[in-house]
């Protein structure tokens, strides 16, 4: 099955030439944005936002603009006729015949990749649940490359919420694409890292860690990318209680890091990084988030210039089975096929959407 435009889903359905082309497009706006402030005239971008966002929804508005470009949608479905039970295929059907470009954040994973089945437009991931966060990959590997000047050979600590955070999900499988990269994932136990991003960062032969402590990590790290506890993603508030404010980033942790170690945090943050640790000239967090404008000012220009279709769906298709996922999107529209990529191992299922493995 194809969608007649581009998408980005996930980072990895493209080559790393791919992202290289847009990181390096990214850097050349941020050195000269005067040059491409045409280069959307008269293109429409939708963002519909399901679930609340300051940076990604505004710096997708703001690279449009920048790029003179327009834009429509809204941030609050209740204000839409999603709150009538509109389905995600009727939504993205009706806004991608107004739009160019379709931006789409969901709190159900796969719910970006259900609206590329039937936009007629590209659409881009701005966060799918606890799934993936590919737009904020290429701010942080804009940031990288231009604050840490390589994307391989860097050791990059992980801390907080790493089971529900799906930017560094995304992350993850990025850097793990470059050579000799090192994770070390600083977390409790119950909130670990999901096996099937270790799987992949091993077989991309990147190597991991584990500790329960940022002590114990702190001092060998080029990269601090500090999340928070997600509490909306917790199933009551008693087991978020458990976990909130147990990894906070303050002046003394500081003092045991190196001189060139950068702090990266998708933001936004709520107590896992003190106040205080901004004066740091090591604390790159809003210079990150300054960068996002520059990364998707480039990848609209890409989506918007290339015409190649994009695959989907090349998994075999099962209709008897369906996804364990309680959040994935298949479980919540009902049309949605329940679609698998089989593993190599024929017992192991992995689904579509939100990637989850199912043992047949
Ligand atoms: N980093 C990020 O996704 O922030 P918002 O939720 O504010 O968009």
């Amino acid at each position: 099955m194809f969608s007649d435009y581009q998408h980005l889903i996930d980072l990895s359905d493209y080559p790393v030439s791919w992202w290289t082309k847009v990181i390096e497009l990214g850097e050349k706006i941020k050195n000269n944005p005067s040059d491409f402030s045409h280069a959307c005239d008269g293109k429409i971008m939708a963002t519909l936002f399901y679930e609340p966002s300051t940076r990604t929804q505004m710096s997708f508005q703001t690279a449009m603009i920048r790029l003179g470009g327009q834009i429509i949608g809204f941030d609050n479905p209740a204000n839409s006729s999603v709150s009538k039970g509109e389905t995600i295929k009727d939504t993205t059907k009706i806004v991608s015949s107004y739009a160019d470009i379709l931006v789409i954040r969901h709190p159900v994973a796969g719910a970006a990749k259900a609206a590329s089945l039937t936009a007629d437009c590209s659409v881009i991931n701005a966060g799918d649940g606890g799934h993936l966060h590919p737009t904020q990959t290429l701010t942080d590997l804009l940031t990288l490359k231009i604050e840490k000047k390589t994307l391989s050979g860097l050791t990059i600590g992980m801390c907080g919420d790493l089971i529900n955070g799906r930017t560094v999900h995304s992350l993850c499988k990025a850097l793990s694409m470059f050579e000799n990269n090192k994770f070390i994932f600083i977390s409790t136990p119950e909130l670990r890292m999901p096996q099937y991003i270790k799987d992949i960062i091993k077989a991309n032969g990147s190597t991991f860690e584990e500790v329960n402590t940022l002590e114990e990590a702190i001092g060998n790290l080029d990269v601090l990318y500090m999340t928070r506890i997600q509490q909306e993603r917790f199933s009551s508030v008693e087991e978020y209680n458990l976990q909130k404010n147990t990894y906070v980033l303050d002046r003394k942790k500081m003092m045991l890091a190196r001189k060139d170690m950068i702090v990266l945090h998708p933001l936004p943050r709520v107590d896992e990084i003190t106040v205080d640790v901004d004066e740091d000239s090591r604390a790159m967090y809003f210079t990150q988030a300054k960068y996002g404008v520059f990364a998707r000012m480039a990848l609209i220009i890409t989506m918007l210039g290339e015409k190649k279709p994009t695959e989907l769906l090349k998994g075999r298709i099962y209709h008897s089975v369906k996804c364990d996922n309680p959040n994935c999107i298949t479980n919540h529209e009902g049309y949605l096929p329940k679609s698998f990529l089989s593993s190599g191992d024929e017992t192991l299922l992995e689904c579509e959407f939100c990637d989850e493995r199912k043992l047949i």
